[in-house]
């Protein structure tokens, strides 16, 4: 083990390249679960976005850290993330893409949201000046470490439920969720650390935290029903993120436990907001490594 005064991550995070193959892969690969299906594989359009812009941020930042572990685990976070990014790029058009479904044009609106909107460089085009610019991609860390926790616990959620693999999932994607969140599991520090690193406050993640809490769940419903609105399964429905129809079969599937329920989500979330949160007591690195060890896109990769 090896921490500084700015790196609690307890191991050296590796580099894993894995690759997998979409091509048996169904549409509803939860058998009988459309709508839970989709929910998962809304991630695929959702997350590469989020986490080339996470790329993209840290890479500004890798120049203002004095810390040489923090450095390292933040170099090694960067190819962690574009290696998600990618793989999830592969699933929504390899399998999404493959049986019919069409997922540019809501990708193309979450990206305005990091590379023109909000959460841009210069949002909306406004030029900042220079002293205001470390204050906005500092302020922008903290979104990130906001995320990374939420990351981290539903990576927990996902590696520990067996629903999935009691009724027969697919195999190639579920080794994507659970090779992804064990890394999730694995860098959960390094977002948290760089941001108090950076000078970030302990009042400021209360803002960022409940900022994120509804723009994800508005994010995350409006990419499920893209998805579900293009299924025949569905009859052609185009439900809303605030239609009460999509909720309730939300919440269905989460009692049968192939979802996260959203009660739980939340619950999860808020923890955050302790005075006394810490990534490292979030969840068990030692849990994510034992997976990494028997994931098949992990050791076919080895060799
Ligand atoms: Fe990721
Ligand atoms: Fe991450």
């Amino acid at each position: 083990m090896h921490t500084t005064a700015a790196s609690t991550s307890p191991t050296t995070l590796q580099s894993r390249k894995v690759q997998f193959d979409w091509a048996a892969v169904p549409l509803h690969w939860i058998p009988g679960q459309p709508l839970a299906s989709h929910v998962l594989s809304q991630l695929h359009m959702m997350l590469p976005i989020g986490e080339f812009w996470f790329c993209k941020l840290y890479n500004q930042a890798l120049p203002l850290i004095t810390d040489a572990k923090l450095a390292e685990d933040v170099k090694a976070f960067i190819k962690q993330e574009a290696m998600h990014a990618r793989a999830h790029q592969g699933a929504a058009t390899g399998y999404l893409g493959a049986h019919g479904i069409e997922t540019q044009s809501f990708i193309d609106r979450v990206r305005w949201l990091f590379e023109q909107g909000p959460l841009s460089d210069q949002p909306w085009g406004r030029v900042m000046p220079k002293w205001l610019y470390r204050h906005w991609l500092v302020f922008r860390l903290g979104m990130v470490a906001a995320i990374e926790h939420s990351t981290s616990s539903v990576g927990q959620y996902v590696l520990r439920n067996r629903r999935w693999d009691e009724v027969g999932a697919d195999p190639t994607v579920l080794d994507l969720l659970r090779w992804h969140c064990a890394e999730e599991i694995e860098h959960r520090c390094v977002a948290f650390d760089l941001y108090r690193h950076l000078g970030g406050r302990y009042g400021t993640r209360w803002l960022q935290k409940l900022i994120w809490i509804p723009a994800f769940l508005l994010v995350y419903a409006q990419g499920t029903s893209h998805i579900l609105s293009q299924d025949p399964a569905f009859g052609g429905r185009k439900p809303s993120a605030l239609s009460p129809w999509f909720w309730l079969q939300w919440h269905r599937a989460a009692k049968a436990g192939f979802i996260p329920p959203i009660g739980w989500f939340v619950k999860e979330e808020l923890r955050y907001l302790s005075w006394t949160y810490s990534p490292l007591e979030e969840a068990n690195t030692q849990e994510a490594l034992d997976y990494m060890a028997k994931s098949a896109a992990v050791t076919a990769q080895l060799g």
